[in-house]
């Protein structure tokens, strides 16, 4: 195929929505045929928003980050939860955040600005990314943000001047680039020797940045900062990261009488896109890496750190769906069948850059078993615009609607205007009633842009 997809025979393999609700949102529930989130028919939905449509069940999301609470706490007193914004970041979800006393990891100067909307606490903001502009820096220092992330010296530098303008000392965490290869695609690896994220511990640069960061008068450095990756199934690469990370604190201390106070393990937990997908529970990453953290600071006689986690696609992936409406289905004898829908590659673009799979299923027939092999394909010009490739799903026809499932972490987030494309609405339900969180774009949205 032109797109760089490869098909290879697949038999249908005949499941029905039942065999599907391990990837789906925890309400999803199929009754009489009657398919509904959070106690609303999915049809009724589709009715009122129309499709594109991202539809989120808003108990799933708190249970996630309930959960990741639990868990780490009952094992790790000391411990906090941050939810990674870039997964899913609207208004309603940094309010969720908030309510559920999660803090939050803010990427730019744009998710800052949801935070402030969301009026959310200044006390949980923490803020990341490898090249944060003068105006950011400015910004979350004004916002008085707790932490800064920091990847750079440079960035090092413009933070202690900003904070010594203002007369206060900025908390910053490095961020240390433990030197290892995370068990997931190549472009979601984020610690490997050869990145451009963090301070690299192998070849001496997070020593000179410890070093540099403890002279410099406008910074109060806290301690380190380490995300290997994202969509990781294999939990050792989390205890072996842990463990070169407490092998340089230790030093740290030794030459520069530097403890860290606190340790932040990124995100990164897999999560089910398949039905046959078995990642980590969340009790089994915070087991996990709970131990790694005590058994090192054991071992070294290190002061326990606070520790910190980020979660993003493990809170928000599953809790959604997209649902299409088909345009068309065209058979291509030899080939395979085409199912067109109303969306693409504008918002779902991880299957044209990660060959990303999901599961789909056809509202009408969900309890039917899905009999054929197609390709969900978007309304772009471009071969590569697949939404689900080469996969089982119930016969359809244009008018009916597909639901393609674990759809809430960096979809709506990459959405794009390609063809000048409207951005899908969100929706959250939660007990039996529905509200639009972020409306459907429209055309003037799109030309309010446009000077020329
Ligand atoms: N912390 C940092 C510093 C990160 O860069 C990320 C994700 C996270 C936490 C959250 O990781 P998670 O728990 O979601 O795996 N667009 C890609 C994923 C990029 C991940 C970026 N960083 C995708 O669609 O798969």
């Amino acid at each position: 195929m032109s797109s760089g997809f490869e098909r290879k025979p697949v038999e249908p393999d005949n499941a029905t929505i039942e065999d599907l609700m391990s990837v789906a949102p925890c309400t999803l529930r199929c009754e009489d045929g009657v398919v509904s989130v959070g106690g609303v028919p999915l049809a009724d939905i589709i009715e009122e928003y129309g499709t594109a449509l991202f539809i989120y069940d808003e108990e799933h999301l708190r249970r996630q980050l309930r959960t990741y609470k639990e868990e780490f706490a009952s094992r790790y007193p000391e411990s906090s939860i941050i939810y990674a914004a870039k997964s899913f970041c609207c208004v309603a979800m940094d309010r969720i955040v908030d309510e559920e006393g999660c803090c939050i990891d803010i990427a730019s100067g744009g998710e800052l600005a949801f935070a402030r909307a969301a009026e959310f606490p200044s006390e949980k903001l923490f803020i990341q990314g490898n090249n944060k502009t003068p105006e950011e820096i400015e910004e979350a220092i004004a916002a008085r943000a707790a932490y800064f992330v920091v990847d750079t010296l440079d960035e090092l530098d413009r933070i202690s001047e900003a904070a010594e303008r203002r007369g206060i000392r900025q908390r910053v965490i490095l961020r240390i680039c433990p030197g290892i290869e995370a068990d997931t695609h190549a472009y979601i690896q984020t610690a490997n020797e050869d990145s451009k994220f963090g301070f690299n511990i192998g070849n001496g640069s997070a020593r000179i940045a410890t070093e540099h960061a403890l002279g410099c008068k406008g910074i109060d450095l806290c301690g380190y900062h380490f995300h290997i990756g994202s969509q990781i199934f294999a939990l050792d690469c989390f205890s072996h990261a842990t463990q070169i990370a407490f092998d340089f604190m230790d030093e740290m201390r030794r030459d520069f009488d530097f403890t860290a106070r606190d340790l932040d393990i990124g995100g990164g937990l897999g999560i089910a896109y398949l039905k046959g997908d078995h990642p980590a529970s969340i009790a089994e990453f915070a087991e996990v890496t709970t131990t790694a953290v005590k058994t090192e600071a054991e071992k070294h006689g290190y002061p326990l750190p606070h520790l910190y986690t980020e979660p993003g696609r493990s809170i928000s992936a599953n809790a959604a769906l997209t649902a299409y409406t088909v345009g068309a289905v065209k058979k291509v004898t030899g080939v395979g069948t085409y199912v067109s829908v109303d969306g693409g590659m504008s918002d779902n673009i991880r299957t044209a850059l990660y060959q990303a799979d999901y599961e789909a299923f056809v509202l009408e027939h969900a309890e039917e078993p899905r009999s054929m092999v197609c390709d969900i394909v978007g309304k772009h010009c471009e071969a590569g615009d697949v939404v689900v490739f080469n996969r089982s799903l119930q016969p359809c026809k244009a008018g009916e609607h597909v639901c393609v499932l674990a759809t809430g972490a960096y979809c709506h987030e990459q959405a794009n205007n390609y063809n000048k494309q409207v951005r899908p609405g969100v929706v959250m339900v939660a007990d039996g009633s529905v509200r639009e969180v972020v409306r459907r774009e429209t055309y003037e949205d799109l030309l309010s842009r446009e000077l020329g």
